[in-house]
């Protein structure tokens, strides 16, 4: 059966694609918190690290992997290692970015929530403790952050149905520079206000006083969230990227972009946080509860102002959180058409109605199913947990070590230079490949040992 596959129309629309991919919650949701919590400069200098020793081989072996094959995570498997129980990873890769897409669309729906109360400019905020109430009375209403969250869903199910070029390559294309310009206008707006000098501080001068192995694997956890990595994400992604694209320009310019987004947030919103004079370590509810405070209490001076900067942010956070869970959706849609000849509408169809069920137990789990613990935690903590602490880095270790020691390694070298043969090439190829089989599941063993103990 040969069904015509696919492709994205350049380099750059596949580098958009990725980068979009990466560039979401994670960076604008997750990392500021994720600095506050676990020491600012100190923080960001490790994540870099993580991103460059443990993320960038795992991102250019799915890379390798997926446009070698032409195939999502179970097919490229299969047809890579026939025969053998690899293609059960295929599987497993499906199921995870099903779980965190379900999850993560509770948290997009919350975007359109509060996109909702700037718009109608209904925010109440006129204390800190008064915007934490307005976000834990939202978060655990009933109805509010159900209706939000199927409104998220079925923006990105209809994405993904238009197909790879119509639909994500569109949309990705003018995300990509919409995110860039809007977050850059609200880091300047942060940077210019009273206050914000201690924030800028806070996230340039590393103090190492504080390094506990969570920190590091906490660093290591974001940067495979914040890339899309170990769920086969990317790998499905490259598989529709061409055979002359060089893989390493794609994977440096997702993973670059993906940093000075993550960084350029970060001097977004410590400046406010620490201008309007609140701890930095708040946790998850960092932007939710303390973000449209900040924007109220600016309102005091120019209502319009903060009104235009509320209704910017929360926009933002809603488009950079559906161009990234549509690269989620895309994975069990590859999987479903290529492995049981479903069509694109009855993958889709099918995907939503699962992500449904799954996502508002998420979604309830705030309010009336905040009992219900699953290992001690919300159904909510739970998948986040499930995902980002065990099958991500569980996943990304098995595509390094598939790509550095299951593959042919000539294979991997062409995948990688594309065919050129100087001394530069190889002797870049030399250390890329080296990360991949040696220093990388290496470490991504031992950091993962670690969290299973703690
Ligand atoms: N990288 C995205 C973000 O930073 C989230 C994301 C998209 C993701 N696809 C993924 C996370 C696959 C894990 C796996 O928000």
């Amino acid at each position: 059966m040969t069904v015509k596959r696919e492709t994205f129309g350049s380099q750059l629309a596949a580098v958009a694609a990725m980068a979009s991919s990466a560039i979401g919650l994670g960076n604008i949701w997750r990392f500021p918190y994720m600095a506050g919590q676990y020491g600012g400069a100190a923080f960001i200098i490790i994540y870099i690290l993580c991103s460059f020793f443990l993320a960038l081989p795992i991102m250019l072996s799915e890379m390798v992997i997926g446009r070698s094959a032409h195939l999502g995570t179970f097919g490229a498997m299969e047809k890579l290692a026939p025969g053998t129980k690899w293609k059960w990873m295929g599987l497993l890769t499906v199921v995870t970015p099903l779980i965190i897409a379900s999850f993560y669309s509770v948290v997009g729906g919350w975007s359109i929530g509060y996109l909702w109360k700037s718009l109608t400019l209904s925010f109440s905020a006129s204390s800190l403790e008064d915007s934490t109430l307005v976000f834990a009375t939202f978060s655990s209403s009933v109805w509010g952050p159900l209706i939000c969250f199927v409104l998220f869903l079925a923006i990105n199910c209809i994405i993904v149905l238009a197909g790879v070029r119509k639909g994500i390559e569109k949309f990705s294309n003018f995300t990509m520079y919409f995110l860039f310009a809007l977050i850059v206008v609200i880091m300047l707006y942060s940077l210019s206000l009273d206050g914000s000098k201690a924030g800028v501080d806070y996230l340039v001068k590393p103090d190492f006083h504080n390094l506990t192995p969570k920190v590091f694997s906490s660093a290591m956890g974001q940067s495979f969230f914040s890339l899309s990595l170990g769920v086969g994400t990317i790998l499905t992604y490259s598989s529709y990227a061409h055979d002359e694209g060089k893989l390493v320009s794609i994977a440096a310019g997702t993973a670059g972009f993906d940093l000075i987004f993550a960084v350029i947030a970060g001097f977004a919103i410590m400046p406010a946080v620490f201008a309007a004079g609140i701890s930095p370590g708040q946790g998850p509810g960092l932007i939710f509860s303390t973000l449209p405070y900040i924007f109220a209490k600016m309102g005091l001076t120019s209502p319009w102002i903060s009104a235009l900067v509320s209704i910017l942010f929360f926009l933002m956070i809603l488009v950079a959180a559906v161009s990234s869970c549509i690269s989620m959706i895309e994975v069990g849609v590859a999987y479903l058409i290529e492995q049981h000849g479903f069509t694109r509408r009855g993958a889709v169809l099918l995907l939503f109605f699962g992500m449904l069920g799954l996502g508002a137990l998420c979604s309830l789990s705030f309010g009336p199913l905040a009992d219900v613990h699953i290992f001690g935690v919300s159904i909510f903590s739970f998948c986040d947990m499930l995902t980002s602490n065990y099958l991500m880095t569980f996943g990304g270790l098995l595509f390094v070590i598939f790509a550095g020691w299951k593959m042919d390694k000539e294979e991997v070298r062409r995948q990688l230079t594309n065919g050129a043969s100087g001394t530069f090439a190889s002797r870049i190829f030399g250390f890329e490949y080296f990360l991949i089989r040696y220093v990388s599941p290496l470490v991504i063993f031992a950091i993962f040992l670690t969290n299973l103990a703690s």
